[in-house]
């Protein structure tokens, strides 16, 4: 039986990171759905359509094809053929991706390439709706989570590694904007299903939080 794994939880909760390697030590395929999400925001910017402006996000989805690939169990993410996976991972891309994830007409689109992937593969899959609406009959589901501050303190570092220097006021400010519009959305919110059991990293360092989800993982899998 194909196992799944849910990890649904806010941005910036270190969810990618931790997921990947607990998804590593399983021999799992690990599922970045945000990737998708971001590829969408990148196709609507490129024609030159509002994010917010959901009939023309629509619209300019027929000339959006999104696939993902996994190369040596690292995920890429095509857009019309085009690996996008790096262009992705700005702060401008972030806040778009937000705004077009509460199109219902977005996550329609993409709702079938996740479920597909669970149906052929052992996944650990990361986004905001895992556990709730796109496998919610995933095998453990998770809702990891770290507070605002801590979050936004990871964000920098990251993007700090990548070269990239934010300010952590503003950094701090858009964790805030942009949980606000994934919990507050009317279509799949982000949440903790009630089936999810929740793990909190802020007092955790990096290694302490993938052996919890691998603990987590394992004690659901072997019940
Ligand atoms: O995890 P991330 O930061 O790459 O996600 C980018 C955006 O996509 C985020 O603001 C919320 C949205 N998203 C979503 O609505 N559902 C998912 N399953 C994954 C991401």
């Amino acid at each position: 039986m194909l196992i799944s794994v849910a990890i649904d939880g806010p941005a910036g909760a270190g969810k990618s990171t931790i997921a990947r390697a607990a998804a590593a030590r399983f021999g799992f395929l690990y599922v970045d759905t945000g990737a998708l999400y971001r590829t969408i925001a990148l196709s609507v910017l490129r024609q030159k359509v509002d994010p917010s402006d959901e009939e023309g996000v629509k619209a300019a989805l027929p000339q959006t094809k999104v696939e993902l690939g996994f190369v040596d169990g690292e995920q890429r993410v095509y857009l019309n053929g085009e690996d996008v996976s790096e262009e992705i991972r700005t702060p401008e891309i972030s806040m778009n991706a937000s705004k077009v994830s509460a199109i219902p007409a977005v996550r329609a689109f993409l709702l079938g390439l996740q479920q597909e992937l669970a149906r052929t593969h052992d996944v650990l899959m990361d986004g905001r709706d895992i556990g709730t609406v796109v496998l919610p009959n995933a095998t453990v589901k998770v809702f990891l989570t770290a507070s605002a501050a801590v979050r936004a303190k990871r964000r920098v570092d990251q993007l700090a590694e990548k070269g990239m220097t934010v300010d952590y006021e503003q950094t701090l400010r858009e964790i805030e904007e942009r949980d606000e519009n994934d919990r507050n959305r009317a279509i799949a919110p982000l949440k903790q299903a009630p089936d999810a059991v929740l793990l909190d990293t802020s007092e955790m360092t990096l290694e302490e939080s993938i052996d919890a989800l691998c603990a987590l993982v394992k004690r659901e899998v072997h019940a």
